[in-house]
């Protein structure tokens, strides 16, 4: 039989206590994370989501309570009362918040009992992730998890007070609604009163929100839930939260303004961390230039060049034929690292294919000069001035890759986050921001032989290449920036099309033609013709940004109950077989078997 909890009430949490209560009567409630028999002493440490404390329990003082002790296990929900008092002289622990006192308990209730966990909370031993998902109520209750969850509160708080406080109000739009493209698959729901239709999930609520501008609501955000049927990486979830926003009456430039205003709050509240503003931008050109990606990390150097013009002559027929066939040559300069093995260099060729890469060639800069496969294939002048472009000195190793500028220059650049990473110079506690702007309005899809959108569909061009549209679309640029923090896109966004003309000339572009746009977008381009302002927004992405801020390698240690890289949740067995009965109601067939 377990206590009742009656008419106590809890009077601290366990890691509030400190000296200050010294004397005082307390009353604590929480999970036993521990129980030490010292001879007639029995210590419990009782942890709740502040912390843990200390409780001495003396046979002398209260039999009765030190008898139940006896039975405690650990995660036993314990409630106990008594005094404050300063640790005895060498007993004081300095690593902890409490460590300096413990309660004296006077009485003990044992709340509920615990089977013994399926594994240890202690934060040392290493879980299998299958089975911290599956028992997630319980892997939330360790330290580093509840930290992450407690910091994402105080993330969201800070977003709503800032956002109060610049004007924005929160308005929440649909989950049951119609497809929004943001380039990956729908998630969609059957409706039972309209058989045979479909409700799309959201992938963000892009529409809503500039329909929100069309009604006058002038700036609005949104901490929203966002759907997207993709496949996973490390951080992305197939349902993530977006904090989400619009602004009517701006410029690209004020927008940014503002959202850096609320980044830097974000990390002053939570890490007492000062982001030094405005941050730095970059044009996508001068991103993919110096550092081969469009999310380029800042926080070591190692820029790219281009050494095209310079071996496009040379011996060397895998440079110059791709020099001849206006590809690039691009090269980095890893400092220090001519001591790499040949292990590590096949390691860097293989990373390299990952992106489409054919081959790599390297260079050991010695005291005697180039020691490389390469080298012979160049004059003494090409040498030189490689090694003028690249400041190459002894000790450094060059890396070369040759190819169409897409794959050169995405390669390399993913290489040298790679080898940023190896070489340690990418701190977690470093934290380098830089907005990436004037990203290209269109890429051509060879598959389906049309242009995408490179952001979305209402994203407007730069007012200069307006007339791009009609001569060069695919050399148009967007007004779309995306906010990158440590090599890892937290945010992106654009001012968009207001004028219904150029909306429905976009469309066209996109090889989405007038009945289709109506079908698809008619209450969008009906919006835009009753009084549309000039509006634009942004979203970020609030889990990628707490894996930052909280230095998890998972976006699955930031989400209360996230799901696997499979899409499914072990905890709930979702997703799962439905009976057929529902599905009838529903009008569904299914065209495999359900597992
Ligand atoms: P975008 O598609 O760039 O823009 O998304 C905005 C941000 O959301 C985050 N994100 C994700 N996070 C976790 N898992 C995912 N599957 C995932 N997909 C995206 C990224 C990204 O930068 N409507 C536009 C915004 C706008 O134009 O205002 C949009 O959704 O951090
Ligand atoms: P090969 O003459 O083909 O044996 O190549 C000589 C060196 O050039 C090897 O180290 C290859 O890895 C490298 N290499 C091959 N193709 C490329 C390329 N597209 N870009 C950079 N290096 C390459």
């Amino acid at each position: 039989m377990n206590d009742k909890l009656g008419t106590w009430e809890r009077t601290h949490r366990c890691g509030d206590l400190t000296t200050e209560q010294i004397g005082q009567e307390v009353c604590v409630m929480g999970w036993v994370q521990r129980r030490r028999d010292h001879g007639g002493l029995i210590f419990i440490d009782l942890r709740d989501r502040e912390g843990i404390v200390q409780l001495a329990l003396d046979p002398d003082r209260d039999p009765t309570s030190h008898q139940k002790a006896e039975q405690i296990r650990n995660e036993f929900v314990v409630a106990a009362r008594g005094k404050v008092s300063p640790r005895p002289e060498g007993t004081v622990n300095p690593k902890m918040k409490t460590g300096e006192v413990e309660i004296e308990i006077t009485e003990l209730r044992i709340l509920n009992r615990s089977e013994t966990l399926p594994f240890m909370l202690d934060g040392f031993t290493e879980v299998a992730e299958n089975i911290r998902l599956k028992y997630r109520f319980l892997d939330l209750r360790r330290n580093k998890l509840q930290q992450n969850m407690l910091m994402r509160h105080l993330v969201a708080k800070t977003v709503r007070n800032y956002f109060d406080d610049q004007g924005f109000i929160e308005i929440e739009t649909p989950v049951l609604t119609k497809s929004t493209p943001e380039g990956a698959r729908d998630y969609l729901v059957p409706s039972r009163v309209n058989t045979g239709n479909f409700y799309a999930l959201p992938q963000s609520p892009q529409l809503f929100k500039q329909l929100l501008m069309v009604s006058g609501f002038d700036r609005y955000f949104q901490i929203v839930k966002c759907f997207r049927d993709e496949d996973l990486r490390a951080d992305r979830q197939p349902e993530f939260t977006q904090i989400d926003c619009e602004l009517s009456f701006v410029n690209r430039g004020q927008i940014m303004d503002i959202m850096e205003g609320m980044i830097a709050e974000v990390f002053k509240q939570t890490l007492g961390y000062e982001v030094s503003l405005p941050l730095p931008r970059l044009s996508y050109a001068e991103a993919l230039d110096r550092f081969g990606v469009d999310n380029p990390d800042l926080r070591f150097e190692m820029e790219l060049q281009d050494i095209t013009s310079l071996v496009a002559e040379s011996e060397f027929k895998v440079f110059a034929s791709v020099a001849a066939s206006g590809g690039l040559v691009k090269a980095l300069n890893a400092k220090g690292c001519a001591t790499y093995s040949r292990k590590d260099l096949d390691g860097f060729t293989d990373f390299a294919k990952i992106y489409g890469a054919k081959g790599l060639a390297w260079v050991k800069v010695n005291e005697d000069g180039w020691q490389s496969p390469i080298a012979k294939f160049f004059t003494a002048d090409e040498i030189a001035a490689m090694n003028t472009a690249l400041d190459a000195e002894v000790g450094d190793l060059l890396l070369f890759m040759a190819d169409t500028p897409a794959i050169a220059n995405e390669a390399l650049g993913r290489l040298r986050g790679h080898i940023g990473q190896k070489l340690g110079l990418a701190r977690k506690d470093d934290y380098k921001f830089v907005w990436v702007t004037d990203f290209p309005l269109l890429e051509w899809d060879g598959e389906q032989r049309r242009h995408l959108a490179v952001h979305h569909p209402f994203t407007a061009p730069l007012e200069e290449d307006f007339g791009l549209l009609d001569t060069e679309p695919g050399k148009a640029r967007a007004q779309a920036y995306d906010i990158v923090l440590n090599g890892s896109e937290i945010g992106g966004g654009s001012i968009r099309i207001h004028d219904q003309a150029i909306q429905s000339r976009m469309f066209e572009l996109l090889g989405i033609g007038a009945e289709e746009a109506r079908e698809k977008f008619g209450f969008l381009l009906d919006a835009l013709s009753f009084g549309a302002p000039p509006h634009g927004g942004i979203a970020f992405g609030l889990d990628r940004l707490m894996m930052i801020l909280t230095g998890s390698d998972s976006i699955r240690d930031v989400i209360a109950f996230p799901k696997t890289q499979k899409a499914s949740c072990l905890l709930s067995d979702a997703p799962n077989a439905v009976d057929d009965k529902q599905l009838q109601e529903l009008g569904v067939r299914l065209r495999t078997k359900q597992k």
